[in-house]
């Protein structure tokens, strides 16, 4: 029987016992923060269950696509190997709110099973919660189970924490369970539910029917449900391979079709390898949580994208593929899948186009990490855990999730220290919130209402306080002079996001005034207020004033709309190959990193100016309209990816640029005023950075400028636009004057010459000596003045010495007569040794040097015992 037709006899066997057919729900869960994804059939009838939302029908069934990675139920570390989990998969089920019970659930599920599926009976297992004698009797006394094929399961740990009691998540419906299991036979290893030998696949769980009794609150207390109910859930991949009389989910028709696909995409001829059912497992999830709005990302729903697009590229690493090759394979998907999910085949251009830029962005950091990985692992001494401090670097630099490092550790059977990593990633969290910043707010928890931004129409607005933190614990109320954040049921303030910095403002009650620094998101619908308690108290559950810092919001939103119009200005003037690589809007300025090869030179800049400016004064309405992602992107507008889109994107028209942007703007071009860019340079291969600015700010560095300008033309006496020439003119003026300083300055120490003669002693034989310092000499000229004085004295032996920032010049003399005795290299080396230096040249003429002024007198006076001792 194929996927699709057991699909089909599972609707209709319940259709026809008056269940309504209800289409499969998104992956994202509407309206629930408590859950990450869709990860069972009853994810869409949570409301129903509790009363808080009623239906025209009681009873339901469905074909549910749900996801179990990252959340409460996560099987992605299991994926690739087990024969039947997976982080995406269909479930089928049936709902009863408030209709039939036990009884019924049960013999529906009996009579599909080993009627309509044709199972046989003594294949089938069941279990019960332990206290749960109402169901046991139902499958033994009505359904005939016999005794030993039905197994109470009790709790572990705590009460109804079991296999056998049924929850989605910490909070919400739930209830005790009986799970019928399938019994692959003894061919396959492993024992029936309970048993030790359990987790093997002979005997595999096929369908669970919960019987819903209780809602959880968030303190863990139960509350029955006004009336019990009915979650029934059947993975169709699993009863697939039952009745595919197939033992691995992954022999299925579905499956291989992919696993086929996954290695011809990859070059793999080995079909059993494990790595091709990761990469057939994970295309499913990854397509059809693109389908559902989530973009790879760093936090939340995108991280767990992102975890999942890594782990199949590293499979196809490890298969030899180093190519983008995992978004070949969205279109073999849509081949085998297109026809029960349309949206896949529409989207499927979309959908490749977004994997396609992750896998390019993971490429480049895969082949590196891996090397780093391989290098740690090398050294590892056998039975050591991996450490956590490599976990991270892993993470932090080349982008592996721990997870993906987990499972490479994994084939090599060798551990991981999660602590490690935790104590890394903490180490490096109090870094960021010691230097200011307030990214650690995403690992607040909160299961409050989401944050109703209002902040695109209102800059002030009337709110309720949902939740308080102080250093990452949730309180019930903070003081004067404490730091907090504040989430507020709603909010004008904007969270950082897209580049643009977040909203400074005021939280303010009628005796407290909370002053907000920053605005971050503590998950993608909830903004934290970051800042500090000034007066009074505040409570969860007070209303308060919030008011946006309407200056510096203004001042953000002119440079950001001035962003869009430069983005689309730089495309104009150096071409379509500039990318937006990075951006940071704040009230000072914009900083703008794109794709280019070269540095932007100053008529490129003056003519992006003057485009963006004629923008500017064009005055047009700027425009924000919401639409479907495909509409806007078939409609020009410029998507960034990297960045977080949902199904529905906001589009922003601001002049003759159309870009998604989920930012704040101005409401006419003109608004920006001017438009002036004040740098450009690079910042890394291929990437320019450019800073601009805009309105007030673009005024005030004009004036400074031409204040600066001002100030240097009066200080040369002249007006500013004679500066350059004023300037020229002074340059040559200069040049003239060191020439003729340098003339006076030989005539200097010639004459200096002449007068020092007069100085020197007279030796016997008609030899002078002379050594002396001649203070504020240039030490150039040291030279010409020994050689006048040889010429004066004819036969002389000469030492000079000078100093200049604490360093000594040394140049000594010999006439030739006396260089058969006295040579000045010697002589000049004896003195510079006893200053801390050297010196040496040729007999005639030599130079040294040193450094100990203090000790220069005595050298110079130990030249004339040195020179008659030579003499003699
Ligand atoms: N909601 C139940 C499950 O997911 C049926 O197993």
């Amino acid at each position: 029987m194929k996927t699709s037709e057991i699909r089909q006899k599972f609707l209709s066997f319940f259709q026809e016992r008056g269940h309504e057919i209800v289409p499969s729900s998104s992956l994202i869960p509407a309206n629930d923060p408590t859950l990450l994804f869709t990860n069972a059939g009853m994810v869409q009838f949570k409301d129903v269950f509790t009363g808080k939302e009623t239906r025209p029908y009681v009873r339901a069934t469905s074909s549910q696509r749900c996801v179990r990675a990252g959340g409460k139920h996560n099987d992605l570390e299991n994926v690739g190997y087990t024969a039947r989990h997976h982080t995406f998969f269909e479930m089928l089920g049936n709902f009863s709110f408030g209709d039939y019970f036990k009884e019924e659930a049960i013999k529906y599920a009996w009579e599909l099973l080993t009627q309509v599926y044709q199972l046989p009976a003594e294949k089938l297992w069941v279990t019960v919660y332990h206290e749960d004698d109402e169901a046991y009797n139902i499958w033994h006394e009505q359904v005939g189970v016999p005794a030993e094929r039905i197994i109470r399961i009790g709790d572990k740990g705590g009460r109804y924490v079991s296999d056998n009691f049924w929850q989605m998540a910490d909070t919400g419906p739930c209830g005790p369970s009986s799970e019928i299991f399938y019994d692959h036979g003894p061919e396959v290893w492993g024992g029936p539910p309970g048993s030790p030998e359990e987790d093997g696949d002979r005997y595999i769980e096929i369908w669970n029917l919960v019987f819903m009794q209780f809602d959880r609150d968030a303190q863990g207390n139960l509350h029955p449900l006004p009336k019990p109910c009915v979650d029934t859930g059947m993975g169709l991949e699993r009863i697939a391979a039952v009745l595919q009389h197939v033992h691995s989910n992954y022999e299925i028709d579905l499956f291989q079709n992919l696993i086929q696909a996954a290695a011809r995409e990859t070059g793999a001829t080995d079909l059993q390898d494990n790595s091709l059912k990761v990469i057939a497992d994970h295309i499913r999830a990854c397509a059809f949580l693109i389908v559902d709005g989530v973009i790879p990302s760093n936090e939340g729903r995108g991280y767990v994208l992102r975890r999942i697009v890594r782990r199949a590229l590293r499979h196809g690493h490890k298969l030899g593929q180093n190519q983008p090759f995992f978004y070949r394979l969205v279109a073999d998907l849509v081949q085998f899948m297109g026809q029960a999910y349309p949206d896949l085949v529409q989207q499927q251009s979309r959908i490749e186009q977004v994997l396609k830029q992750e896998e390019e962005r993971f490429s480049e950091t895969l082949e590196h990490g891996m090397k780093i990985l391989e290098a740690a692992l090398a050294e590892l001494p056998a039975g050591q855990d991996l450490d956590g401090q490599t976990l991270f670097t892993l993470y932090d630099t080349y982008g592996f999730p721990v997870d993906l490092t987990a499972d490479i550790c994994r084939e090599r059977a060798v551990g991981v220290d999660l602590a490690g990593f935790e104590s890394a990633m903490q180490r490096q969290r109090e870094m960021a919130r010691a230097s200011g910043k307030f990214k650690a707010a995403a690992d607040l928890r909160y299961d409050g209402v989401e944050t109703r931004f209002e902040g695109y129409e209102h800059l002030n607005l009337t709110a309720t306080v949902t939740a308080l933190y102080v250093d990452g614990t949730a309180v019930d109320s903070i003081q004067a002079g404490q730091e907090a954040i504040v989430v507020l049921d709603a909010t004008p303030f904007y969270a950082e996001a897209g580049g643009q910095v977040g909203d400074k403002g005021t939280l303010a009650t009628e005796s407290a005034v909370f002053l907000v620094e920053d605005t971050q998101k503590i998950q993608p619908q909830v903004f934290g207020h970051h800042g500090v308690l000034q007066s009074g108290s505040l409570a969860l559950g007070q209303t308060l004033q919030a008011s946006v810092d309407a200056t510096h919001r203004q001042n953000t939103i002119r440079n950001h709309s001035a962003t869009h119009l430069m983005h689309k200005a730089l495309r104009e003037v150096l071409g379509g190959h500039v990318q937006q690589r990075g951006s940071l809007v704040d009230a000072d300025k914009t900083r703008f990193d794109f794709a280019h090869d070269a540095a932007v030179t100053p008529e490129q800049i003056a003519q992006v100016e003057a485009i963006v400016n004629a923008e500017v004064l064009a005055n047009q309405a700027v425009v924000a309209q919401l639409m479907s992602y495909d509409e806007a992107v078939s409609g020009g507008a410029v998507a960034l990816f990297g960045e977080k889109y949902g199904d529905e994107v906001r589009v922003l028209d601001i002049g003759f640029s159309r870009e998604l942007c989920g930012g704040t703007h101005v409401q006419r071009t003109g608004d920006i005023g001017l438009f002036k860019i004040i740098s450009e340079g690079g910042v890394a291969a291929g990437v320019r950075r450019i800073e601009a600015i805009t309105g007030e700010n673009a005024l005030t560095w004009v004036q400074q400028t031409e204040h600066t300008l001002h100030q240097a033309a009066a200080a040369l006496r002249t007006q500013p636009e004679k500066l350059a020439d004023r300037i020229a003119l002074l340059q040559s003026q200069l040049r003239e004057l060191e020439r003729e300083r340098d003339q006076l300055k030989d005539k200097l120490a010639a004459s200096a010459g002449q007068d020092l003669a007069g100085q020197a002693m007279a030796l016997p034989n008609g030899v002078k000596l002379l050594a002396t310092v001649l203070a504020g000499a240039d030490p150039k000229s040291l030279r010409t003045t020994v050689d006048q004085l040889k010429d004066k004295l004819k036969s002389a032996v000469v030492v000079l010495a000078t100093t200049k920032d604490g360093k000594i010049s040394l140049v000594a003399g010999v006439t030739p007569d006396l260089h058969t005795q006295i040579k000045a290299g010697d002589l000049v080396g004896m003195v510079a040794s006893q200053v801390g230096g050297k010196g040496g040249g040729r007999p005639d003429m030599a130079m040294g040097g040193g450094t100990d002024e203090a000790a220069l007198d005595s050298a110079l006076q130990s030249v004339q015992a040195w020179v008659e001792s030579k003499l003699n």
